[in-house]
């Protein structure tokens, strides 16, 4: 069985001490959860604290965001490269709120696709419609064009992890429908099967975002090709996070 994954987008929350306190939770928690695999993507400046944290914890972690550079004059950049070093494992890209708030382009994500994959990083690549283009029949439309400009300078045989979340779903509490998610994740994975290869296909977790919670998780978690999902608001608090996390195996 494919490993499933539970990963945590704090977003622009927490620091250090709220860092430090989640984990002094997350370490006592003693459960099924332990059977997903944990990622969290903190603030950038909650990096050094969670690269010291997070092995003991049995979590991964990754950067929310991170230039198509390794190195060089990208003030305010993070470096993957400078990532990898710290133990770091993902890197987020193309979240709906980097295209929408600072006009983040599917070449960008491309790009940054390729140089974490060339740096042995995971990318974790977020697509999904808006209300309107689904309103209008244009999800797969949409995911098609997202995918395929987001994976244009893939790397064969590295990995690659894909989120799916439905812009209208994201901090709104509306969830997609069941037969919503089946439909994109199938979507998806055929889709991968053709851009990428049928190895990749089949191999590349697509996890589920928007509005999962400790109450949805179970029922989401079982839709088919839904093999994780990348939680925002309910991935603050560590108890809830882990129930998110096990709810898969429950
Ligand atoms: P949400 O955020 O779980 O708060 O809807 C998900 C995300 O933005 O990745």
């Amino acid at each position: 069985m494919k490993a499933f994954i539970a990963a945590a987008n704090w977003k622009l929350n927490k620091g250090p001490s709220e860092t430090e306190e989640f984990f002094r939770t997350w370490k006592t928690l003693d459960g099924v959860h332990r059977k997903s695999s944990v990622v969290i993507f903190p603030p950038a400046l909650c990096a050094g604290t969670v690269s010291q944290l997070a092995a003991g914890a049995h979590v991964q972690w990754g950067a929310q965001h991170a230039a198509t550079e390794k190195q060089g004059a990208f003030t305010g950049e993070n470096s993957m490269e400078t990532l990898s070093k710290m133990g770091g494992t993902y890197v987020l890209i193309g979240h709906s709120e980097r295209r929408q708030l600072y006009g983040e382009t599917d070449i960008l994500c491309a790009k940054k696709v390729n140089l974490a994959q060339s740096l042995g990083l995971t990318p974790m690549l977020c697509l999904g419609e808006t209300l309107a283009e689904r309103k209008a029949g244009k999800t797969n439309e949409v995911l098609g064009q997202q995918l395929g400009a987001g994976l244009s300078l893939v790397v064969q045989d590295k990995t690659l992890t894909i989120a799916y979340e439905p812009v209208w779903a994201i901090g709104t509490g509306a969830v997609a429908e069941p037969e919503q998610i089946r439909e994109a994740h199938q979507f998806l994975r055929e889709a991968l099967q053709k851009l990428v290869s049928a190895k990749t296909g089949e191999s590349t977790p697509l996890l589920y975002g928007g509005s999962v919670n400790a109450h949805n998780a179970k029922a989401l978690s079982q839709i088919p090709n839904v093999d994780g999902f990348l939680v925002g608001g309910a991935s603050l608090d560590p108890e809830t996070f882990a129930q998110v996390a096990a709810a898969r195996w429950l």
